[in-house]
C-alpha cells in the first residue's frame, strides 16, 4: 500500500522520519499536543532534508483530527506510556487507518510475572544491558551503572 502515514504523539520527530524514509511512504504527518516539539521537528526534517515528506499537525491523540480512513499505516513510538485512556487512543488509530493498512506501536512495558517466558525476556534484557555497558566503556571516559527499572533484580 503507499499513501500518506500518521506518526501519533512524534514528539521531536525522529520515529516519524525514519517512517517517512520507507519506499512505500509519500508523506508523512507528525502529530503532537506539545507545540514547542513540533517546531523543533520541523528544523529536523528541513536540515535532514524531509521537508517536503513531512507536516506536522497539533493535535490530541485521543481525538484524532482526521477523516476515517486517512492514511495506509499509523504508528506510535514510546507515546502510549502518556496516554490516559489507551483504548481511545488506539481506537482513534485504528479510525484514520485504511482498511487493510496497519497501526504499529512500539513501546517498552514492565515484564509481569514469573513464568518462563518473562524470566527469558529479563535474563535477554540483562544480557543486552551489559553488552551495551561494555561497548560503551570502549569508548567513554566515565561510566555509571545504573539500575533498569524494567528489572526486579
Ligand atoms: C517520549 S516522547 C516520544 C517522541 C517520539 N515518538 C520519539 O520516539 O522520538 C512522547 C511524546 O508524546 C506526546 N504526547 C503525550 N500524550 C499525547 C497525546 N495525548 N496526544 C498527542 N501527543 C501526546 C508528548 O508531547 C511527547 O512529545
Amino acid at each position: 500500500m503507499n499513501g500518506a502515514a500518521l506518526d501519533v504523539a512524534c514528539g521531536t520527530g525522529d520515529f516519524a522520519f525514519d517512517v517517512a524514509r520507507k519506499p512505500n511512504v509519500e508523506h508523512v504527518v507528525g502529530l503532537d499536543f506539545v507545540p514547542e516539539m513540533l517546531t523543533l521537528a520541523k528544523g529536523k526534517a528541513a536540515r535532514q532534508g524531509l521537508g517536503a515528506h513531512t507536516t506536522f499537525a497539533v493535535g490530541d491523540a485521543h481525538a484524532l483530527p482526521f477523516v476515517d480512513d486517512s492514511f495506509v499505516c499509523v504508528t506510535v513510538g514510546f507515546g502510549v506510556r502518556n496516554f490516559i485512556d489507551v483504548p481511545r487512543a488506539l481506537s482513534e488509530m485504528a479510525r484514520v487507518v485504511q482498511p487493510g493498512g496497519r497501526v504499529v506501536v512500539l513501546e517498552i512495558v514492565r515484564m509481569e510475572g514469573r513464568g518462563p517466558h518473562n524470566r527469558l525476556c529479563r535474563g535477554a534484557f540483562k544480557g543486552s544491558r551489559r553488552c551495551l555497558a561494555r561497548r560503551w566503556q570502549g569508548t567513554a571516559r566515565h561510566t555509571r551503572t545504573c539500575r533498569s527499572p524494567l528489572t526486579s533484580s
